[in-house]
């Protein structure tokens, strides 16, 4: 699981005047207004008795713990110690992870990661959110799998065929060549494929069986997979998803289904039944996929042309494993929980007046790939065949 990257942690209609858990990267969160009305996510563990703060409530934009009522601001210092006598010091090191925060498209963004602002990425873009020729529904979806097979399933255009009747045709499977168009944090594709004739109202939209083109895109921020189905000339439906993992093996998507046609509210049941019966269909299969986490190597499995943009995202997610920024789950699997409480590094930690201070809860373990491959754990093939 990537860390440095902004997810998707809660529903802006879910925050209220109490304090709302989340959990990303395996880590809970506690998300509540600060003082100057600005939303702020801090690691949901007390750091004098370890209660869960989300547990507790909102006094005057400080999130309280419920056990002996430390409060913590926005930022993640401590601002009260209730048990102290008056004029006692707050330890300088009485402060947790707070992360930093935006409110885009009806989601609270948090970023998970220590990196400077300047060095962040950008969050994906979707022009069409808030113009009103498009007509848009929302819903989530909860995956029992790795966020990241998740996303490749999304990005995935041979499987829709076999997983998805209304899609695809398993009688005209072949794909043919495309280009993969990348940038920095993600790539695009566009394909064309031959649906069957559609059925119920989506009758009318298509009156010839003719190839329809679409574009499935990625982008690192919020996990995010796009997809675009040119229907007709004019009339296009676009998936917009983001998908946070929990942890190692949950996914919570959250989708926006954008159409700009058959406009009309009556036509919202439909469209959201179409969405939830596409998820359905790909969670039969993704939710047993073994191994269960997305390899790191191509070699570990076998890849075809037709996998381009897949690979595209393969190859985009090992150099920010390189970097350092992927949790190492095994150990969380073993020890979080139990033994020791692990955090995601916040930006706090790297400011001058706090790089020296104790900060009592250790960061993740980072996966090393160099020393998995020193100790003979992993054999990296830089460039796996492709056929
Ligand atoms: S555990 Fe939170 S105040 Fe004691
Ligand atoms: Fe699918």
């Amino acid at each position: 699981m990537l860390f440095n990257m902004w997810y998707v942690a809660a529903d802006l209609a879910d925050i209220s005047d109490k304090p709302t858990q989340a959990k990303v990267l395996g880590q809970k969160l506690v998300i509540f207004r600060a003082k100057d009305g600005s939303i702020a996510c801090l690691s949901d563990i007390c750091i004098h008795r370890g209660a869960s703060l989300s547990a507790g409530k909102v006094v005057d934009g400080c999130v309280e713990c419920p056990y002996h009522g430390w409060r913590y601001d926005g930022k993640g210092a401590v601002a009260k110690i209730p048990a102290q006598p008056p004029g006692a010091k707050i330890p300088q090191h009485a402060r947790i992870d707070s992360y930093p925060v935006v409110v885009k498209y009806g989601w609270v963004w948090v970023f998970m990661g220590d990196l400077p602002e300047a060095e962040r990425p950008p969050l994906p873009e979707f022009p069409e959110y808030d113009d009103p020729e498009w007509r848009m529904i929302r819903g989530e979806f909860i995956w029992q799998a790795d966020y990241a097979r998740v996303i490749e399933n999304g990005l995935d255009f041979s499987h829709a065929p076999f997983v998805h009747p209304s899609f695809g045709d398993p009688n005209h499977a072949v794909i043919e060549d495309f280009e993969v168009e990348s940038h920095e944090w993600g790539a695009k594709a566009t394909v064309s494929y031959l649906p069957p004739m559609y059925k119920g109202i989506w009758k009318l939209l298509r009156r010839e069986r003719t190839p329809v083109r679409a574009s499935p895109s990625f982008h690192m921020s919020g996990g995010l997979m796009c997809l675009k189905v040119y229907i007709t000339k004019d009339w296009t439906q676009i998936i917009y998803d983001v998908n946070t993992p929990v942890d190692e093996n949950t996914t919570h998507t959250r989708w926006i289904h954008a159409r700009n046609f058959m406009r009309s509210r009556f036509a919202d049941k439909d469209a959201k039944r179409r969405v939830q019966a596409i998820f359905d269909q790909d969670a039969a299969v993704v939710e047993r996929i073994q191994p269960q986490l997305l390899p790191v190597d191509l070699s570990e499995e076998i890849s075809l042309k037709s996998d381009g943009l897949q690979i595209a995202y393969r190859r985009m997610r090992r150099s920010f494993i390189k970097k350092g920024w992927s949790i190492d789950v095994n150990y969380f699997k073993n020890q979080q929980d139990k033994k020791h409480a692990r955090v995601v590094p916040s930006p706090e930690r790297r400011r001058e007046e706090h790089k020296n201070i104790h900060w009592v809860i250790p960061t993740v373990p980072v996966e090393d790939i160099a020393k998995q491959v020193r100790e003979g754990q992993r054999v990296v093939i830089e460039e796996g065949q492709i056929h």
